[in-house]
């Protein structure tokens, strides 16, 4: 405050006060922003600008509406059972019948993915307390809460591979679940893949340095897996078995936007959530320090510049990366933000971070 009383002697008093004002503005701005920006590696035209858009999605039937809160991902288990997280903390189950079940309550407000495990029930990715068991009668149980001796924030994703590890993504190991917005506007690469192997405990890392790390799936062969990185627009291969074991090559890159949940179709494809991020005021902030440090500073400004809910795509990819086909609600008129996409007995079931219900799509 020397430093203003100083100043304010070469400026008349009113000015003073409007000069200080902006400074304490500015302070607040670049000295106490929470984030240290770097320019986003902006993806390339998009690989798929060939690919006209659609209203496929629009044709989905709305399984469970108005009992899911905000299901981000679906998965199913031997016995045809659907599963989803929902935002008030309950895991629901769709029996074959067509009768849904509030099946288990985790009081978490930051279910993520989930897969059906061979011993009975599903592992769920709670971004604020770690990997959770709910077992085939539903009891909960802390699978991993801790890497390392720094307690697990925003596990995203996970699958389970046939000896009975569990691979995961981790979006930012700096911003947690609520500060998303955060770790975009660093434009950082703070995620990381994970393995847990529950009979010795331990935890290591796959690949480091990842831009938001998202959906985790597993080739058919388990050859291979395959994670997302949304805020690059891009996914990649990283090989576990045969000659090119430990190496990691590009997926898909390019796409029209960031992918979220991948899942393995039944033929060995994939199915590809894609979410609109960014937007043309993204794209300004990207190019700008200041306006990072800005939004940051005052988050209530993200609406402003987010893309996010508007439009639901899915893609549909082969085994080699090639793109089969992409399947889209434009405009959001029946379903928006659809964050995965699972093939099952030829249907597609669509998760939604902004719907009250499931979207079920034959495949013809
Ligand atoms: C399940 O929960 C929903 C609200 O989330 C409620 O409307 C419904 O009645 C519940 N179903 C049963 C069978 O308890
Ligand atoms: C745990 O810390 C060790 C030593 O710093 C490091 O080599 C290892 O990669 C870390 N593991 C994980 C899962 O972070």
């Amino acid at each position: 405050m020397a430093l203003l009383g100083f100043l304010g002697r070469f400026v008349p008093p009113f000015s003073g006060f409007v000069f200080a004002c902006v400074l304490a503005v500015a302070l607040q701005i670049f000295v106490f922003s929470p984030i240290s920006p770097d320019f986003l590696p902006l993806p390339g035209p998009s690989s798929l600008a060939s690919l006209p858009t659609n209203t496929h999605l629009q044709g989905v039937e709305k399984l469970g509406e108005g009992i899911l809160k905000d299901p981000e991902d679906v998965c199913v288990d031997e016995n045809g059972v659907l599963y989803t997280a929902t935002r008030d903390g309950w895991i629901k189950r769709l029996h074959r019948d067509g009768s849904w079940e509030n099946w288990t309550m985790l009081n978490s407000e930051a279910l993520l993915g989930l897969t059906a495990t061979r011993r009975g029930g599903v592992v769920v990715c709670d971004a604020e307390k770690g990997l959770i068991w709910a077992d085939e009668d539903g009891h909960a149980k802390v699978l991993l809460s801790h890497v390392n001796g720094s307690e697990l924030s925003f596990a995203d994703d996970v699958i389970e591979a046939s000896d009975g590890s569990l691979y995961f993504s981790v979006g930012s190991t700096k911003f947690g679940f609520h500060n998303w917005y955060l770790d975009v506007l660093e434009a950082k690469p703070h995620g990381q893949l994970l393995k847990f192997d529950p009979s010795s405990s331990q935890t290591s890392i796959v690949l480091d340095n990842l831009y938001f790390a998202n959906g985790v799936a597993l080739s058919k062969d388990e050859e291979f897996l395959i994670v997302c990185e949304t805020w690059i627009n891009r996914c990649l291969k990283h090989w576990l078995k045969g000659d090119e074991a430990g190496k990691t090559e590009i997926f898909v890159d390019n796409l029209p936007a960031g992918p979220d949940n991948i899942n393995l179709a039944p033929d060995g494809s994939f199915w590809i959530a894609l979410v609109q991020v960014r937007s043309e005021a993204w794209e300004f902030v990207h190019r700008s320090k200041a306006a990072k440090h800005l939004i940051a500073t005052y988050p209530s400004l993200i609406k402003r510049v987010n893309g996010v809910s508007g439009k639901a795509s899915v893609l549909h990819v082969g085994a080699d990366g090639k793109i089969i086909k992409k399947l889209d609600d434009p405009d959001g008129k029946v379903i928006r933000f659809v964050t995965s996409a699972v093939e099952f007995e030829g249907h597609l079931y669509l998760a939604s971070l902004n719907s009250n219900f499931i979207g079920k799509l034959p495949l013809t």
